[in-house]
């Protein structure tokens, strides 16, 4: 038998990170020690209260078997933070989702909202699972150039109006993976007034709420009056409470269409495992004042890597938040995939290109502040050496 595929699975092929895997395991095999500095994923620790919190509740019987729902607490835990962090106003029992991790939601928002026929805009460059959401529920997507020159915010007057009577859907993420940019406010409340004027439903990713520097405190989507008619917010404690591997995400906002992402949960999978839920809880509901220190090595970071990639000639702005150093290549190059080839060769160091990320990023690579501080300084040191 020849198992026949559904296209929406070929179409899922990640061919760049198929050819970057076999790049890096050839220079290992080869003996080079490859310095990563290219992977969104937490280094420091999740915070002892939280793993305690799952140490003792995994001996309780009544948490190995099917965790049917989610815990009401667990809902009332994310609406409290989002009213101490955000000011937001939640009800936890109708505009509170939980989710496996954002990339849960991200998939499931897609399925919930899209179908042929149907457009979404994505930013280009953007994350990529804003478009492969898209396209695995038979979605089209309408690429939005975002520019340096605006903040890498995008402006909306430009999408044509074709486009926009058959979008359903606007993906939005700020603080940006991969820019770093920042969104205030005021982006939000025009984005706001533009998703009523056309009907359409906002999806404010804020993976990156948390990880912020310079005193900058990011602002939550839904803190714009009547965002909450047109929009939900996914968030995530992956990365602002270090826990990538423990898989504890939230959509929250609009209720319809948290109703409708929880019917393609139930058709796909089945709650969280108990003691994951309760150590979330322990990280939403207790102290948070060690994120200032954590946000203060990831700065020091922050800086260690905006030095590195200058002295070889890049062009960066130190980013006000995320884990991400948006860097332009030197004068003279125009190709971040063969660019970054070039230095993993001369230096040992990856760094992903912008490509990766959309043709807008074509000319821009991104750095990642997840390795200990020390790694990263050596890293920086042999960028240092090269000749360009
Ligand atoms: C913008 C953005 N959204 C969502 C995710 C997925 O995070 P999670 O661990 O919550 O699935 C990532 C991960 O890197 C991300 O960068």
């Amino acid at each position: 038998m020849k198992p026949k595929f559904a296209q929406r699975i070929a179409a899922q092929a990640n061919v760049h990170w198929a050819t970057v895997g076999k790049l890096i395991q050839t220079k290992v095999a080869q003996g080079m020690d490859v310095i990563q500095i290219s992977s969104g994923d937490p280094d420091l620790p999740t915070p002892r209260p939280v793993v305690e919190t799952l140490r003792e509740a995994v001996l309780d019987p009544t948490y190995h078997r099917y965790p049917f729902s989610f815990r009401t607490d667990i809902h009332q835990a994310v609406a409290t933070w989002y009213q101490n962090r955000f000011g937001v106003t939640l009800d936890p029992a109708s505009e509170v989702l939980m989710l496996a991790g954002s990339q849960e939601g991200i998939g499931h928002l897609g399925l919930a909202v899209m179908e042929p026929g149907a457009v979404a805009i994505v930013t280009d460059p953007a994350y990529g699972s804003y478009t492969r959401a898209t396209q695995f529920a038979g979605g089209e997507v309408y690429l939005l150039p975002i520019h340096a020159e605006d903040g890498y915010l995008p402006q909306l007057a430009q999408i044509p109006a074709d486009v926009l009577a058959k979008t359903r859907l606007l993906w939005l993420n700020y603080p940006n993976n991969p820019t770093g940019a920042i969104a205030p406010l005021s982006f939000f409340e025009e984005v706001v007034a533009f998703a009523k004027k056309h009907d359409l439903l906002v999806c404010h990713d804020n993976a990156y709420s948390d990880i912020a520097f310079d005193g900058y405190q990011a602002p939550s989507f839904l803190a714009v009056d009547g965002a909450k008619e047109v929009g939900v917010e996914i968030n995530t404690l992956s990365k602002a409470f270090n826990m990538a591997g423990w898989r504890v995400g939230m959509a929250v906002g609009n209720a319809e269409v948290l109703a409708a992402m929880g019917a393609v949960h139930r058709n796909s999978s089945m709650g969280l495992f108990g003691p994951v839920q309760l150590a979330a809880i322990e990280a939403l509901t207790g102290d948070q004042s060690w994120m200032e220190e954590r946000n203060r090595i990831y700065q020091q970071r922050r800086d260690i890597v905006v030095e590195g990639l200058r002295s070889i000639g890049m062009q960066v702005e130190p980013p006000k938040a995320t884990l991400y150093v948006w860097a332009k290549l030197p004068p003279g190059y125009d190709d971040s995939f063969a660019f970054a080839q070039w230095l993993l060769d001369e230096t040992g160091v990856w760094i992903s290109s912008g490509s990766f990320f959309g043709e807008g990023g074509r000319e821009y690579m991104r750095a990642t502040l997840t390795l200990p501080t020390a790694r990263l300084e050596e890293a920086m040191a042999r960028l240092q050496k090269v000749r360009l």
